[in-house]
């Protein structure tokens, strides 16, 4: 089948603003987004830049908005599109160059949230135990793959860039419900701020977002609740 993609393309070096530039390649009904983009810069132009690693939905590297939504190109079939397929980079990031953002913020508030497990305990025998009940707790959001396409759908972020997000929120959420952490206090302390989980208005953009299908807004309601009775 043909495929026609519009995409936005920006080089800093020579242009002054974005522009759209359209493409038409041959694809299979199977083949994603990502291959018709592969097609484009392997035979039309190789000086379409992107990023993308393992095309298979696990990496997190090729979130950008595709027919105006947020998604991970390699996850989503061209014959389920409407055509031309509109490719934009997800918003609220500087442009590096044509899909590829700058996403030095994103990560340093990813790490803000100390988004690894802390337990000065004296190490046991065997592992540290927790029982499936407490292991669900949290299940859901250690599915995130830090794609941002939570962030940059939210309207809260796109108002406050220094918003610390969605994804960050769903990190800390998959530490501050694990029982066997022990940094709960600091994690609450960085979220319980103006730029932190208050800024979020409930308006679901993240969840609907998610391609990993994480309940976005839930945990980050979650969050609110224990700060608000500090319950965890
Ligand atoms: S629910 Fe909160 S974090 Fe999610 S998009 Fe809405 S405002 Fe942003
Ligand atoms: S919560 Fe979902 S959309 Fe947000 S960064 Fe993680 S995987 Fe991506
Ligand atoms: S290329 Fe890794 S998630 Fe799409």
């Amino acid at each position: 089948m043909k495929v026609e993609l519009r995409i936005q393309r920006f080089n800093p070096e020579k242009d002054s603003k974005p522009h759209f530039e359209n493409y038409a390649v041959e694809c299979e009904p199977t083949d994603r987004v990502l291959d018709a983009i592969l097609q484009v810069k392997g035979v039309l132009d190789g000086s379409l830049t992107l990023r993308k690693s393992c095309a298979h939905g696990i990496c997190g590297s090729d979130g950008m908005q595709i027919n105006g939504r947020n998604m991970l190109a390699c996850k989503v079939l061209v014959k389920n599109l409407k055509q031309p397929i509109v490719i934009e980079p997800l918003k609220g990031f500087k442009i590096v160059k044509d899909l590829v953002v700058d996403m030095k913020s994103f990560f340093e508030k990813y790490r803000s949230v100390q988004p690894y497990l802390q337990n000065e305990d004296p190490v046991p025998e065997k592992e540290r135990l927790q029982s499936p009940a407490e292991r669900e707790r949290f299940d859901d959001t250690t599915k995130c793959i830090l794609c941002a396409c939570c962030t940059t759908a939210c309207p809260s972020f796109w108002s406050d860039p220094n918003y610390v997000g969605p994804a960050a929120i769903v990190q800390a959420h998959r530490f501050l419900f694990d029982s066997r952490d022990k940094a709960k206090e600091e994690r609450l302390n960085v979220l319980d701020s103006r730029e932190g989980v208050w800024r979020c208005r409930t308006i679901f953009n993240c969840s609907d977002a998610c391609p990993r299908e994480i309940d976005v807004t839930r945990a980050i309601s979650e969050v609110k609740r224990n700060l608000l009775f500090k319950k965890l």
